[in-house]
């Protein structure tokens, strides 16, 4: 098989992106690359750091003293900023709030976009994001546009939250920062939200996980070289 296939996987926040990606992934034995984690550590790093996204200087110093790694482990795919394992800090509030205007700055996306066709040029991956199959791999041979209802959205990402210890964010925090998000991804200048022309639309509202790999998986088998 061609080591540089890559499925470009691409929807609004929370509708189960990345369970897809993984899933995927683990069945074609691709890489996985969640290029929001991406976003969310240049944002982290640019909270803990007081950068000024609006300065251009700032925002070049920065991007040269930030240094993004990913490995995984059982499956699951891990960051690191500067050596410092970020996975879980990342999904927090304070991130989540921050990254639309992080992730809408010209420089950062540049340089995101950058790394991530690096990463596509010699291995088989599955990347989701905002922009994969229109501004990062817009040749890639598969190509899924992502979408669900957003109160079911919004009820997925508030249990992940709590399970994962998070009390203080209500499920109206969640709803409303989810809708921002889609606004934000959507309206944004820089490569905003939008489906490929030859993008599958999966709309997993009345999905199961297993059902929505097993859509993928078929049209991944009829599309791939
Ligand atoms: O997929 P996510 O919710 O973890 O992404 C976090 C944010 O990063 C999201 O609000 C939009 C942005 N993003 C982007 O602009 N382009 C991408 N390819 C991936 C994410």
């Amino acid at each position: 098989m061609r080591k540089n296939l890559v499925v470009a996987i691409d929807g609004y926040s929370s509708c189960g992106k990345s369970t897809l990606a993984k899933a995927l992934a683990k069945k074609l034995g691709f890489i996985y690359i969640d290029s929001g984690a991406m976003y969310r550590a240049v944002t982290l790093y640019f909270i803990r750091n007081h950068v000024n996204v609006n300065d251009p200087e700032a925002v070049d110093y920065a991007l040269g003293h930030i240094e993004l790694n990913f490995h995984s482990q059982d499956y699951q795919s891990h960051i690191t900023l500067n050596g410092e394992e970020v996975s879980e800090e990342i999904r927090q509030m304070p991130v989540s709030t921050t990254v639309s205007e992080v992730s809408a700055n010209k420089k950062v996306r540049r340089e995101m976009v950058k790394q991530q066709q690096r990463m596509g040029k010699s291995k088989n991956i599955v990347m989701d994001g905002r922009d994969i199959g229109t501004t990062v791999f817009p040749d890639a041979p598969v190509k899924f546009f992502m979408t669900a209802d957003p109160k079911i959205r919004a009820e997925r990402r508030f249990k992940e939250l709590q399970s994962k210890g998070d009390t203080t964010t209500s499920l109206e925090d969640v709803f409303e920062n989810l809708a921002h998000r889609d606004y934000a991804d959507t309206t944004r200048k820089e490569s905003p939200l939008t489906r490929a022309d030859d993008a599958i639309i999966l709309d997993n509202t009345d999905l199961t996980e297993a059902e929505q790999l097993d859509f993928a998986l078929d049209m991944v088998h009829q599309q791939l070289p």
